[in-house]
């Protein structure tokens, strides 16, 4: 029996077949981004605390009070920014889903910059909406006026950002995030705005959409614990924003999932509540990851696009990425992801292969030490 026609074109993901080549061939698996080491100590304590202290129930459908508190003083400490409501859902990928089914309507467009994190295609497609993309392209992945203005049309509705973006490690600025806050107020979109990698800065800063001025009432922003404090299995997240939006969005999660993970919600608290200098110091530790990858990728003869956030490089390979890909394994040992498998637009990026830089420095050195064998 065939699938439904929503589902019919997603088929296996390339992090299906990276990670299963990745495992058959005993591969460093730099494609799928999620960090080898945990993150803070004292936040998995919390997690145990909160098993032994009988949190381990349904929580509430908008989630533990002490989390939509966490999320809320967070917003205004960090951004000073004044959330109305507050939605815990089951990771950031649960609240593009939930935003996305619950404020469009079928033949509704959704402007999203590509290359996009490839939940967000299914999602466009399961709420029968149609995606139109901004295209940012190699080597400065910028958003340009003619870029955004030539995907908004009359039947757009949301705007779904991504910043910092991955997959290509850039942190917009402040004139592009202003150029893009225009648009949504003169097209009256809502912005839906995916901030997982928030704390993930090196270079430039973070700048929440939503602080811009007329954006907080049309703005629902979504994180999470996975990356910005690597817990990415415990996949909890949240939205916060104006009532309207959380409340289409907790609409559809009630349905969905309603309420799960109560444990590591509470945990979830104490992460947003660790002292600034301790969010800080998990950049800090990235961002010499990042170096240290780049300078693999350099000595192995590949051009990497340093990125200013996130924990993903993109290096230029020269030849089509998707062949070098499906050949690295075996060649070197190594699993990268061609990054054209992110957009629409395949010719944009067709030599451009993103490798992920969230593991240990000893891991990083292997890998750079098995690619410098591609100049041989
Ligand atoms: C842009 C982006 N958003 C969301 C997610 C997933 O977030 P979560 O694990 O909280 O569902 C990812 C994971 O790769 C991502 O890259």
């Amino acid at each position: 029996m065939s699938p439904a026609a929503r589902v019919a074109g997603l088929g296996t993901t390339i992090f299906t077949e990276m990670s299963a080549l990745a495992v058959r061939t005993g591969a460093i698996n730099l494609g799928q981004g999620f960090p080898d080491t945990d993150g803070p100590a004292s936040v998995i304590e919390a997690a145990v605390a909160a098993l032994r202290s009988g949190e381990n129930q349904y929580a509430p459908l908008p989630g533990v009070p002490a989390l939509r508190e966490a999320v809320s003083e967070h917003q205004r400490d960090w951004y000073g920014l004044e959330p109305e409501d507050v939605l815990i859902t089951f990771g950031a990928t649960e609240g593009i889903a939930a935003a996305l089914l619950g404020l469009c309507d079928p033949g509704d467009e959704v402007v999203v910059l590509e290359p996009y994190y490839d939940s967000y295609a299914a999602c466009i497609s399961f709420a029968g909406a149609v995606r139109r993309p901004v295209t940012l392209r190699p080597p400065g992945f910028e958003v340009t006026v003619d870029a955004l203005e030539g995907a908004v049309t009359s039947r757009a509705r949301v705007l779904l950002l991504n910043s910092p973006h991955n997959p290509t490690g850039r942190v917009l600025g402040r004139a592009e995030l202003e150029m893009i806050a225009a648009a949504c107020v003169e097209h009256d979109l809502i912005c839906v705005t995916d901030e997982v990698y928030e704390h993930l800065v090196y270079d430039g800063e973070h700048i929440p959409i939503a602080t811009l001025p007329g954006m907080a009432a049309r703005t629902l922003t979504i994180s999470s614990v996975g990356k910005s404090f690597s817990f990415t299995g415990w996949k909890i997240g949240w939205c916060s924003g104006p009532a309207d939006l959380v409340a289409a969005t907790r609409m559809v999660k009630q349905y969905l999932t309603f309420a799960g993970g109560t444990p590591l919600q509470h945990a979830a608290a104490a992460a947003l509540r660790l002292p600034r200098s301790d969010i800080v110091a998990l950049a800090d530790d990235l961002r010499a990851k990042r170096d240290q990858l780049c300078s693999g990728l350099r000595a192995a003869g590949l051009q990497p696009l340093v990125p200013g956030g996130t924990y993903f490089v993109n290096a230029d390979v020269g030849v089509d990425a998707v062949d070098f890909c499906r050949g690295l394994p075996e060649r070197c040992g190594v699993v990268a992801i061609p990054t054209g498998v992110f957009y629409d637009d395949k010719e944009a990026a067709s030599s451009l292969v993103r490798f992920a830089f969230c593991k240990r420095p000893e891991v990083i050195a292997e890998a750079a030490e098995r690619l410098a064998s591609l100049r041989t």
